[in-house]
């Protein structure tokens, strides 16, 4: 399965901090915002991933990131010419994918769960149909929105219904089968202009094959798009990190743990970081003092 990471849009909400800079690369407590969905990819098992942003801040991008070996990874760059919508991403790397199935991270969605790994590569195993995640918040008329019958089974997704039916928000993490592009070349822009990634989910959802897994408590989906969101998934990082040792949302952690990297090269990663609190913890799983 291979993996893209959408780091688009003109971070309208979250002006000033966004005229010069990507939304997507503001630090989310100690690391770009980018690492945390590309955490998430990576826990997966994706190792083949490209990089979706604007002509302006693709650059910076592979400044960040370079061409992935460093973490055991393939990265392709690609731009989104304008925001047309979350689903074009497909038909941007519709060639790339060349029939693969295909996850899809938001560049601004953090996702934070006990034994998430496990769920997600049974997601990524799954050969037919398309796996989404769904998270109960206060404020669903924000988001892509899932209802379910009594069994459970999904009923319905809406984008921003103005008056939701259920508290079951889309979060922005998406596996889909070798389909993908071609349900995306159907879709039609929406009212406000955009191929709707929620249009593609329909799709899958009238054939039956939409599974959506709901993340209950324990579990944290923070979208970083607003200053009191951004804030708080920084808190929420924070906390974590130092209460306990762990890393969120560090993709040189991930790489090591999946095998992707070994010891040696995690100690690599370390040195380069190591005025910081986070070079120490990576330091610290090196040495198998984490378990
Ligand atoms: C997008 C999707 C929406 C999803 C959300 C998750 O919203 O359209 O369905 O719930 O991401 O962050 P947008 O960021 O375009 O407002």
């Amino acid at each position: 399965m291979k993996g893209i990471l959408l780091a688009g849009g003109s971070g309208t909400r979250l002006h000033p901090m966004t005229l010069a800079s990507s939304k997507q690369l503001l630090p989310v407590y100690d690391k770009p915002m980018i690492y945390y969905p590309l955490s998430t990819l990576m826990l997966a098992g994706i190792r083949d991933i490209m990089i979706v942003s604007t002509p302006a801040d693709l650059p910076q991008f592979e400044r960040l990131l370079g061409d992935g070996s460093a973490l055991g990874v393939r990265f392709t760059y690609r731009v989104q010419p304008a925001p047309d919508g979350i689903a074009q991403a497909f038909l941007i790397a519709g060639d790339w994918l060349a029939g693969a199935p295909c996850a899809l991270a938001l560049g601004d969605n953090l996702v934070f769960a006990d034994h998430l790994g496990l769920s997600l590569r049974a997601a990524a195993g799954r050969a037919e149909g398309a796996t989404v995640f769904a998270y109960q918040v206060r404020d669903p008329e924000r988001y892509g929105v899932v209802t379910f019958d009594e069994t459970g089974r999904a009923l319905e997704v809406v984008e921003k219904p103005a008056n939701p039916q259920s508290n079951w928000a889309v979060i922005g993490l998406y596996f889909y089968d070798h389909r993908v592009s071609d349900f995306a070349r159907r879709i039609e822009p929406s009212s406000r202009g955009e191929l709707e990634i929620t249009d593609l989910n329909r799709f899958y959802l009238e054939e039956g094959s939409l599974q959506v897994e709901r993340l209950g408590r324990g579990c944290a989906w923070l979208d970083a798009g607003m200053p009191d969101s951004l804030m708080q998934a920084g808190t929420f990082v924070q906390t974590i990190q130092s209460r306990q040792g762990m890393l969120v949302g560090s993709p040189e952690e991930v790489a090591f743990r999946m095998g992707f990297i070994d010891a040696q090269a995690l100690r690599g990663h370390a040195r380069r970081l190591s005025k910081t609190e986070l070079g120490r913890l990576l330091l610290e799983l090196a040495d198998g003092v984490h378990s």
